[in-house]
């Protein structure tokens, strides 16, 4: 990039880098984010369809998850970036809508380039479509309703929405009541409000028998076999001993020579390393220990040593599993086998193997602290176990957001027909141009029931037409019923979705649009070109028009 003073040319850029500005920069950001989410248009809602996503490596993931999709595509264009920036940040706040979020962050976008068309400026559409989300906000607040935030039945109702768009969908009501166990199980109550870390929820995956047999665990489940065959298989009243050391005679450093003359030295060096090692298993043995865990590995002979005992043993434990289990049981993690103290040792009513498909897993349950619990999930095979985690990820995401701000929203598009309803009404109180922006926020917020319906194989507008007077005609939750391709209040179908993740959706998006409107400059250093138009406009769909290089 260089400029002209007196004929002289003033390098300001390195040669090789590349601009595009005012009109063109802004129209290929808009272009490139509207692909982004025209890609994951399709995945939305019970009727959204799956992609199937294929690394370099070739590793094949199904999801209809609007993060994965994301996560997973190779994208470049710093636009559609954003975009991917978006999902996650829903992601991380509330944990379901990213799909939502994208999608209206695309037609955002899309809606503010036709009233650039039209001569508005960016940033009168900004300053508008920053009231609008206001707006949006606060009519989202004052349709909600408030539940108990430990009322079991909107709470699985509000997990089974967040699945019915899943591959899980067919097991969503067992899935939902595992997802509410699980969540109320490790809530805290803190003052009038409940506090959840998903954190303390362990989820395990073992492919294998049917989505059915997915399990709430009231403590831990390890994915390691006891280690010798002698050993108990089941231990009740556990006592557990967590070592974080290796139980085996230290190997010196160096390679030693020692010069064995007769055979009785070699028997006293035996005997002596024997001693050594039995006096470990003593060591174990005296605080009364049933059950030893350990993080490192387990010498073949204190394995016979602790058998002969009764004491069952399960070893190279990871390091998460080792922190909590010592949560779990109130047990101490110690490295010395000399410090370890009967006071150290964690309880859990019962410690068993139990054969989980091909595999052996060790379970330990009833913890002495009730706030530990696992899910393990099962399924055909290891695509499914994969996806199905994500789904209970949403459902456990869905349901501690309601546990922690209470109110809920019904879903299938309805909200977000209020939210149009209520912006074509503001719309009108203020002045000129700010009035179009915010007009086109609330037609924006109609993509969703649309997309809904479109991918149920509604028609288009005559959808919009009829869901536009239902909810003039204050039907509020009036909203698409995707299996019977009709319009229906969407309480009677028990849509539910927490209030939260509705919000964060309209946050989401509209900072993302903003911040991409609000850029007329583009420049890229020396080692990327600087984006030109994708060539032949935006496509109608799929994954295939991302511009090859920008
Ligand atoms: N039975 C149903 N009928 C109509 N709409 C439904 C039904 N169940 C869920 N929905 C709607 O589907 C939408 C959610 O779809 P989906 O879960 O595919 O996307 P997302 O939540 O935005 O993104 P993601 O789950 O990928 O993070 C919501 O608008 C929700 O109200
Ligand atoms: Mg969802």
């Amino acid at each position: 990039m260089s400029t002209q003073t007196g004929g002289v040319p003033v390098l300001i850029l390195r040669e090789g880098s590349g601009r595009s500005s005012g009109r063109d920069a802004q129209r290929n950001n808009i272009m490139a984010a509207r692909m982004i989410a025209e890609a994951v248009k399709s995945a939305l809602g019970p009727k959204g369809m799956d992609k199937m996503l294929v690394d370099g490596s070739g590793d094949v993931t199904i999801t209809s998850d609007g993060r994965t999709i994301l996560d997973q595509m190779d994208i470049e264009h710093p636009a559609a970036k954003m975009m991917v920036e978006v999902a996650k940040t829903q992601d991380a706040e509330v944990g379901d809508g990213t799909t939502t979020a994208v999608i209206l962050a695309g037609e955002l976008l899309g809606k503010a380039e036709d009233l650039i068309n039209k001569g508005v400026h960016p940033t009168v559409i900004v300053e508008g479509y920053i009231k609008a989300a206001d707006k949006a906000l606060e009519t989202l607040e004052n349709i909600a309703i408030p539940v108990k935030p430990t009322e079991k039945e909107f709470l699985k109702e509000v997990a089974a929405t967040s699945m019915a768009s899943k591959l899980v969908a067919e097991k969503k009501e067992q899935l939902a009541s595992i997802a509410v166990e699980a969540v109320l199980s490790v809530a805290q109550k803190i003052g009038d409000s409940y506090l959840v870390d998903l954190d303390d929820i362990a989820i395990e995956k073992k492919p294998g028998e049917s989505l059915a047999e997915t399990r709430l665990i009231k403590g831990l489940v390890l994915d390691k076999e006891v280690v010798h065959s002698g050993m108990p298989k089941r231990v009740e009243k556990a006592q557990i001993a967590l070592l974080e050391s290796s139980l085996e005679v230290k190997k010196t450093e160096f390679d030693t020579k020692i010069n064995i003359e007769s055979p009785e030295q070699i028997e006293s060096f035996l005997r002596e390393e024997e001693g050594m090692l039995k006096a470990m298993v003593e060591k174990i043995g005296a605080t009364k220990a049933n059950v030893v865990i350990c993080q490192k590995g387990i010498d073949d002979m204190i394995q016979h040593l602790l058998s002969r005992k009764g004491i069952l043993a399960v070893q190279r434990v990871k390091e998460s599993d080792m922190k909590k289990l010592a949560m779990a049981t109130s047990g101490k993690l110690v490295t010395s086998l000399d410090g370890l103290l009967k006071s150290d040792l964690g309880y859990a009513n019962l410690v068993e193997e139990r054969k989980i498909g091909e595999d052996k897993m060790t379970f330990i349950e009833g913890c002495k602290n009730p706030r530990s619990v696992a899910i393990l999930i099962r399924g055909a095979d290891k695509r499914f176990v994969e996806e199905a985690e994500r789904s209970v990820h949403d459902a456990l995401c869905v349901v501690r957001d309601v546990v922690h701000v209470p109110k809920i929203v019904a879903g299938g598009g309805a909200p977000e027909m209020e939210i149009s309803r209520a912006l074509r009404g503001y719309a009108e109180t203020l002045p000129g141009r700010e009035q179009l922006a915010v007009r086109s926020f609330g037609e924006s917020m109609e993509i969703v029931p649309l997309t809904l319906g479109e991918n149920a194989g509604l028609d288009p507008i005559d959808l919009l037409l009829e869901l536009r007077t239902c909810h003039e005609k204050r039907e509020k939750w009036a909203g698409v019923h995707v299996f019977e391709g009709k319009i229906k209040d969407m309480r009677e179908l028990k849509v539910y979705e927490p209030l939260a993740v509705k919000k964060q959706t309209i946050k989401s998006a509209a900072e993302a649009a903003t911040m991409i409107l609000r850029v007329d400059d583009v420049i890229a250093s020396g080692k990327m070109k600087a984006p030109p138009m994708p060539p032949g406009g935006m496509p109608s769909g799929g994954y295939g028009g991302m511009p090859p290089e920008y």
